[in-house]
């Protein structure tokens, strides 16, 4: 079944001990989220663990925001997939725009992380979305497209049930220029639509579709409104408890 998903992407925020505090304000005012809206925040490496602690027994989930596409040895910095679920991780993040532009991330590299994510056991949340260049010359379904069929192709329509996709249009990510609900939607639909076609309806009716890109309480709720906007992945707006509640009580 298609969920209602609000997750924050902490990115590169907040030292572990402010991590702790914004965690703790979120599972105090999850209570007024209702139970069909899954919280998830995604925390720096550093902080899953201790996070891990404050979550516990909560509505709130708790995510990576990438995962090694090894799965072990010799690779100084990396975090495997088995680390993030031993530190309490049920999510990852995956080919985040930020991590495909400063990082190098291709979608080989994505089909490997999301393999070894899921045979671990973790759920993956796989980011897509075009760049401002690729809108302005038309190329959005194509990029969307090829980056959506490129990674989930190579699985099955039993691991679509843990993954879910954020559309994130790189224009719109922290820019405070949000796509339109119309945008937004259209993308969506044909995200949908491109799942649809290798493994059927059903399955593309039941993937859940984030929406990312400077949602904020002001918009969330046109956002949430439109048929396949499932719940959004929110950068800037989840570093603010009220405010990353607020979104998630915007369905
Ligand atoms: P902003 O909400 O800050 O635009 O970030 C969106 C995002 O990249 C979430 O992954």
């Amino acid at each position: 079944m298609r969920k209602n998903i609000v997750a924050g992407n902490w990115k590169m925020n907040t030292t572990v001990p402010e991590g702790v505090e914004l965690a703790k304000a979120v599972v105090a005012k999850s209570t007024e989220v209702p139970a069909d809206v899954k919280l998830i925040i995604a925390t720096p490496y550093t902080h899953l663990c201790p996070v891990a602690e404050v979550v516990k027994g909560s509505a709130v989930s708790l995510s990576a925001e990438n995962c090694a596409d090894k799965e072990k040895g010799a690779y100084t910095g990396e975090v495997a997939a088995n680390m993030l679920v031993s530190a309490g991780c049920e999510y990852t993040i995956l080919g985040h725009s930020e991590r495909r532009q400063y990082y190098g991330e291709t979608d080989a590299k994505l089909v490997e992380k999301t393999r070894l994510a899921l045979a671990n056991g973790l759920k993956v949340i796989l980011c897509v979305g075009e760049n401002l260049e690729e809108r302005e010359a038309g190329k959005h379904f194509d990029v969307c497209k090829t980056q959506t069929e490129s990674v989930l192709y190579q699985f099955t329509a039993e691991d679509m049930k843990n993954i879910v996709i954020a559309y994130e249009p790189v224009w719109a990510i922290g820019t405070g220029k949000t796509a339109t609900a119309e945008q937004a939607e259209e993308i969506h639909a044909f995200i949908r639509k491109v799942v649809a076609d290798k493994f059927g309806a059903g399955v593309a009716d039941d993937m859940t579709i984030l929406y990312g890109g400077s949602c904020k309480p002001s918009n969330a709720k046109e956002l949430f409104a439109q048929p396949d906007i499932d719940g959004g992945l929110i950068g800037g707006a989840a570093l603010k408890a009220d405010d990353f509640i607020q979104i998630a009580l915007s369905f």
